[in-house]
């Protein structure tokens, strides 16, 4: 009998990509088949995101036009709008389940109200489980997984709706994400990204009363035995601990030296006002602090995000966002024009900067971005590093380094994704590497 299938749109970041795998597992284990496409779904799962307006549009133009073309299909809508009451006015006559994260570990039983005849799930233990990021997930790769520590945020930056969308912090105990590790190293994982909200912020409690924080958890993942490359994300600029640059300065080849890193903005007002616990000077010190204790050959790579917009940013405001970019000489920004957030606190001021500005000041940060890339990328030339596969484009090999840049190999050699190789760069652009493989 052929079987079901299911379609997962995801939307948003790489914890909307992780919920996904463990929203595969449960599916799975009912006995539906994965699906590429959206035609051929009996059931499909929209994973939504809300960070920005247009991450929520997409929602609007996507479920509307599916129920339209096949009202048979069941519409499940979890991710960080499932509890927003505009978007469930909005959708509701077009979604049969709504899901939020939190409650993940009801869906098969919801599933199983609307298709009976599924196959009861193979996880009696469900309903037991402390948190949904405990299921067992469906890796959508074979070679690099993301890892979810915990979840949720505790934060409350102003213009952010992540605190009211994902809820309190919850972390995951240490030995259940040393478990699944282990797992993966054994099934010849290559690259594992310890992911949360907030990684510096983990905090665990066992029963016991044995506490472990971000750190200890850091330097119990570098000891399993094999060879992995680690990263972890995102972190925090208020909650990096010394312990943590401790531990990634004297842990093994493991680690690779990136650390995404978001500033939102280089003004001490705007800071504050933003609610982020930091002024641009102890940031700019914090990176110092990275750089001089983790450059090693090559500098270790950082990386932010920079909020345009916010409402009331004086051109003097900005232009100290455009100051701290320059003298931070960053590897890479993410520049999100300002979007005022149902729920948030700063959704009550008004909106003030206009488009062109918003656009005018993202054009005027990415160009200062560029210039500090390819000054850091430069470097890279003549060095011959390890790098792993990550795909093919083109007829080029596709790599990344430890320091997450991509590498574009003009070569016609037989890779397989996920394989570690030795690359000589031969030359740097400000938005990637090019380099030939000199041993395989
Ligand atoms: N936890 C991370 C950020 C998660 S959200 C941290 O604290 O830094 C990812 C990024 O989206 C943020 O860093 C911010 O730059 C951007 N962002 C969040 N809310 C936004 C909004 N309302 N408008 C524009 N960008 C926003
Ligand atoms: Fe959002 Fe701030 Fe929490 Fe990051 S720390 S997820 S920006 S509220
Ligand atoms: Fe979006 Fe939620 Fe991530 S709002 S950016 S999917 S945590």
């Amino acid at each position: 009998m052929n079987k079901l299938k299911y379609h997962i749109a995801v939307i948003g970041c790489q914890m909307n990509i992780s919920d996904a795998e463990r929203i595969s597992g449960i599916l799975e284990d009912l006995g539906l088949e994965s699906s590429k496409s959206k035609e051929n779904a009996k059931v499909i799962i929209a994973i939504t995101c809300g960070i920005r307006k247009r991450a929520e549009d997409k929602i609007y133009g996507l479920i509307p036009k599916i129920k339209k073309h096949k009202p048979e299909t069941i519409i499940i809508l979890t991710g960080c709008l499932s509890r927003r009451k505009d978007v469930f006015r909005r959708l509701n006559k077009h979604v049969d389940i709504w899901m939020h994260t939190s409650d993940m570990e009801n869906l098969a039983q919801e599933i199983h109200k609307k298709i009976p005849n599924l196959k009861k799930e193979n996880n009696p233990n469900i309903k037991s489980l402390k948190n949904y990021l405990s299921l067992k997930p469906k890796y959508s790769s074979a070679y690099s997984a993301f890892v979810p520590i915990g979840s949720g945020c505790n934060n409350w930056c102003t213009y952010c709706v992540v605190p009211k969308a994902r809820g309190k912090e919850v972390y995951r105990d240490p030995e259940e994400i040393i478990n699944e590790i282990k797992d993966l190293v054994s099934k010849n994982y290559k690259e594992i990204t310890l992911i949360a909200q907030n990684v510096d912020s983990y905090n665990h409690i066992s029963p016991n009363g044995k506490k472990t924080n971000f750190a200890e958890l850091f330097k119990l993942v570098d000891n399993i035995n094999g060879y992995f490359w680690l990263r972890f994300s995102t972190s925090h600029p208020k909650d990096i601990s010394e312990e943590l640059i401790n531990a990634l300065k004297n842990g093994s080849t493991k680690i690779c030296p990136h650390i995404h890193l978001p500033v939102q903005s280089g003004d001490d007002n705007l800071l504050k006002a933003m609610n982020r616990h930091y002024t641009s000077k102890k940031y700019l010190n914090l990176i110092k602090n990275i750089r001089v204790n983790l450059d090693s050959e090559l500098p270790v790579a950082i990386t932010t995000d920079v909020i345009v917009g916010y409402p009331n940013e004086t051109r003097e405001q900005f232009n100290n966002s455009a100051a701290l970019l320059k003298k931070a000489q960053f590897d890479m920004a993410y520049i999100s024009q300002y979007s005022p957030r149902p729920g948030t606190a700063s959704y009550h001021l008004k909106d003030n900067i206009t488009q062109e500005e918003k656009k005018q000041r993202e054009v005027e940060l990415t160009k200062i971005i560029q210039k500090s890339c390819e000054k850091n990328n430069i470097k890279y030339i003549g060095k011959t590093l390890d790098a792993i596969v990550i795909g093919e484009k083109n007829g080029n090999i596709l790599a990344k380094t430890k320091t997450s840049k991509n590498i574009k190999i003009k070569q016609n050699k037989i890779l397989k994704t996920g394989e570690f190789v030795k690359i000589k760069i031969t030359q740097a652009k400000n938005l990637g590497l090019y380099g030939k493989i000199i041993d395989k």
